[in-house]
């Protein structure tokens, strides 16, 4: 048997998108939603994936990338 181990911090997630951005963040507005405020991981790090739990920025000091969540913002009327 062989075991693989891979170590995520050493792979890149955003190796291209807004790079010159402190941090990749984007919103959208939604007209139903039951609360004011969603945050949805991108990072691959969050320990209440899929939602964001904050785990991005450590990893983006550790690893000086610039990922962020994607949040859904309800509508305002
Ligand atoms: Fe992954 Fe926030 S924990 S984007």
């Amino acid at each position: 048997r062989t075991l693989v181990v891979v170590r995520a911090e050493a792979q890149a997630i955003n190796t291209e998108i807004r790079k010159n951005e402190e941090k990749v963040v984007d919103s959208v507005a939604v007209a139903e939603l039951s609360k004011p405020l969603t945050a949805y991981c991108r990072c691959w790090r969050s320990g209440t994936f899929p939602l964001c739990d904050g785990s991005h920025a450590k990893h983006n000091r550790a690893t000086g990338y610039n990922v962020g969540p994607l949040l859904l913002k309800k509508q305002k009327e």
